[in-house]
């Protein structure tokens, strides 16, 4: 007789609930069915379908040419993996800002077309609208604020954010904000650990970082990165857990050479 184990899916209650108990929240993306499947089983409690798919999966220089409909590829490939996880889908650049009628169709869109459990959109004050109308459908929303990857062109580099007291301050505001709108919680990516850790102190909601620092109630990377198979950038945050880009090059190289030498296949490996 199989005796099959219930799941208990993570809600964005019981990311909550971690924030309060202290417990920290694991958070890692995934743009596709296999590697998601890994990290689900791995025990994440977060895969966050983000927009750098547009680097990571298509070599975009950056976020913003990532479209709707392929953000949704991406997700519904996610979804289809994960058995306990909470699954969190970045809005792309263009879809939500300026126009919260609009947002509301992307989150629409996300949720129908993949499956996903969640939003996550880059911005403060300037996005009030968007979020509060997209709440107000019953989408739950992830927000994002310091160094904001769909506003590169604003900012000119991708260095750390808020060093400054008058960009702090407002980041402060922001994220009180944020969870005064209703967002379940917030990303912090590449700000002081010491404006992190305040800012965590200061609101109830969980906050996940990224280059933000050990003060906040979680962490999330990019599994890519992390992984090792990106090797182009080094920023001091990324810790590298394993180097796969030297073991898949090194793989793919003895693939080569076994074909080559008529090694592959042997007798066995045939029928
Ligand atoms: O798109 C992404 O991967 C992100 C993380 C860096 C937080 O937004």
């Amino acid at each position: 007789m199989s005796v099959h184990k219930e799941v208990k899916k993570v809600t964005t209650h019981q990311l909550q609930e971690m924030k309060r108990r202290g417990e920290k929240i694991s958070m890692l993306t995934a743009y596709d069915y296999t590697m998601a499947k890994i990290i689900d089983h791995a025990g994440i409690d977060v895969i966050l379908v983000g927009d750098s798919a547009s680097n990571v999966m298509a070599g975009h220089e950056t976020t913003l040419p990532i479209t709707l409909d392929q953000m949704i590829y991406h997700a519904s490939s996610v979804i289809r993996a994960i058995d306990r996880a909470l699954v969190v889908v970045d809005l792309p650049f263009g879809s939500y800002q300026g126009n919260s009628k609009k947002a509301l169709e992307s989150a629409v869109q996300i949720m129908k077309e993949s499956g996903a459990h969640a939003v996550k959109m880059e911005g403060g004050r300037e996005i009030k609208d968007s979020i509060e109308r997209i709440l107000s459908a019953g989408i739950p929303v992830m927000g994002h604020l310091g160094l904001t990857p769909q506003s590169i062109y604003k900012f000119g580099t991708y260095t750390v954010r808020a060093k400054e007291e008058e960009e702090a301050q407002r980041l402060l505001e922001d994220a009180k904000l944020l969870e005064d709108f209703g967002c379940f919680a917030l990303v912090l990516e590449k700000i002081p650990a010491s404006l992190a850790e305040q800012t965590a102190k200061s609101i109830s909601i969980p906050v996940i970082g990224i280059g933000a620092g050990g003060g906040v109630d979680g962490q999330v990377l990019v599994t890519h990165d992390m992984l090792g198979m990106t090797h182009e950038f080094s920023p001091r945050f990324l810790r590298r857990y394993l180097n796969l880009y030297e073991s898949m090059s090194g793989a793919f190289q003895q693939y080569i050479k076994d074909v080559k030498s008529r090694d592959f296949p042997n007798d066995t490996e045939q029928y």
